[in-house]
Formats: C-alpha cells, structure tokens, sequence
C-alpha cells in the first residue's frame, strides 16, 4: 500500500528532513582528522533530541534480532553501509558516509552524505562526484507518469557508466510517518517499468557505490556492508516529495556544501 501524502503531509516531512540536513550539516563543521564517529553520534542525538525529535535509527532491528546501538550509521572507506560508530579517530584521507534519520512530530527524515576527511584521493572525489550525480539524476527522473524503474535506470547507467559498482541487495523506500514504506526504489532497473509515479508520493532515492565489484559482505558485527574486494564504497541519499507535477527535494545538502567548500 503507498500512502499519498497532503500538501500538509508534504510540510511536516519538509520539517523532518530539513532537521536531518541540519543534522549533517552540524557533522560537516567537526569532522576531520582525529575525530571518531562515536563523537558524531553523540553530537547528531543531542542536536536531535534538543530540536524536539527522537532518532529513528536508534535500537532499529535488523534481521537477527539486534538493535542499532547508535543514532547515525557512519561507514568509514571501504564499509558501504550500516556502520556502527566507535573510537576509532578517522584519518586524513577517509571517506566516511554518514546516514541520519529522525521522526519530528510524527514524520520521518531521512538523508546520508559521504564525507571527505581532509584530502582525499582523486579517486575517491571522483566516485563521491559520480554518486552524487547519480542520485540527482534519479530525482529528475521522479516525475509524475514516470516509473520506479526510470529513477533506477537513471542511477545505474550514470554510475555503470562511469566504471563503477551499485548495490541491488539494498534499495531507497517510500518514507511518511514510517521510515521505511512502500514502494521500494531500488537504484537499478529498466525504463517505463515499475510502479508508476504519482503526485503525493514521498521517497527516499539512496545510491549505494563501489569503486570495483558491487560484491559486497556483511561484517561479523552484522550490521557492516562492507565491500568484498576492500575498494571503497559511498552513499548520498535525499528525501523528496513527488508534488505539483515536480520532484520537490525533501532534505538540503546546501549548507554541508557551503561547509565543504570553506574547508578547502
Ligand atoms: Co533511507
């Protein structure tokens, strides 16, 4: 069942995301060399918690039965995803993607970017380039008469294209008062096929890359997606509202942007 929100709907989610872009863009202030992903965690639950929301990922179950211990999940280079925070101080030269999500007067956010730890190689701001690229290039795609497929195709080809890997085990969602709802929108698949796309709907289009292989394993923490072959993986992900004919992007990666830019 996909629930079509109200333009009323539609706000409160807009609230929702744009604390989650706050959320991230607090991380973008701190983060560099020495910190852990522990110390962001403790930064992103308090930053939550004083704006009036609950962080959804915290105590989320995962297939085994155990719960997600942390507020946001941070996956340092070569994990994709699902990365349990912990003391370990990043290093110049990591990559490390931090994915967020809170609920705000009963509406869920929900949003990841992949950061630079100071300098980092040329490949990886190649990778971080292409995926962000692709992830837009999904949302043009989710257009009202359009389908699940074309936002999928989209994001494939542009990061196929460019040499690299994308996940299938692992797919963006529809979003509302759950975090996780109908329809599924995986980041592959083919034109004019899939559920079709309507005014109302609210997704969740999450790109999931590898540098090489999109094989992938599942650490002994079980929760880690790590990439099989140790090449790196990213994930930039934005929530948006299929709304007035147009995709209306939920979430804000401008002022990280802002962040990253006066940082070089
Ligand atoms: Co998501």
């Amino acid at each position: 069942m996909i629930y079509l929100k109200t333009d009323d709907e539609i706000e409160l989610l807009r609230a929702a995301n744009l604390l989650v872009s706050r959320v991230l863009a607090e991380i973008a202030k701190v983060i560099k060399p020495g910190i852990t992903t522990k110390a962001l965690d403790t930064l992103a639950e308090e930053y939550i918690r004083d704006n009036g929301a609950i962080p959804t990922f915290k105590g989320f179950p995962n297939p085994y039965g155990a719960a997600f211990p942390c507020s946001i999940c941070t996956s340092v280079n070569d994990i994709v995803v699902h990365g349990i925070p912990n003391d370990k101080p990043l290093q110049e030269g990591d990559i490390v993607s931090v994915d967020c999500g809170v609920k705000l007067n009963g509406y869920c956010g929900d949003s990841c970017y992949t950061f630079s730890v100071g300098e980092v190689s040329q490949e990886a701001k190649h990778l971080l380039q292409t995926t962000k690229e692709a992830l837009y290039k999904g949302i043009a795609q989710a257009l009202p008469g359009y389908r699940i497929g074309d936002i999928g195709n989209a994001v494939q080809s542009h990061v196929e294209g460019n040499g690299y890997g994308v996940l299938r085990e692992l797919v963006g969602h529809g979003i509302g008062k759950e975090m996780h709802e109908e329809p599924q929108v995986p980041n592959y698949g083919k034109p004019r096929t899939g559920e079709m796309l309507k005014n109302g709907m609210c997704i969740a289009i999450e790109p999931m890359t590898t540098q090489y292989s999109r094989q992938i394993s599942l650490l002994p923490d079980r929760w880690s997606i790590a990439t099989k072959d140790g090449g790196l993986g990213t994930h930039f992900e934005h929530t948006i509202a299929i709304h007035h004919g147009k995709a209306d992007i939920l979430s804000s990666f401008h002022e990280i942007e802002i962040i990253e830019r006066s940082n070089q």
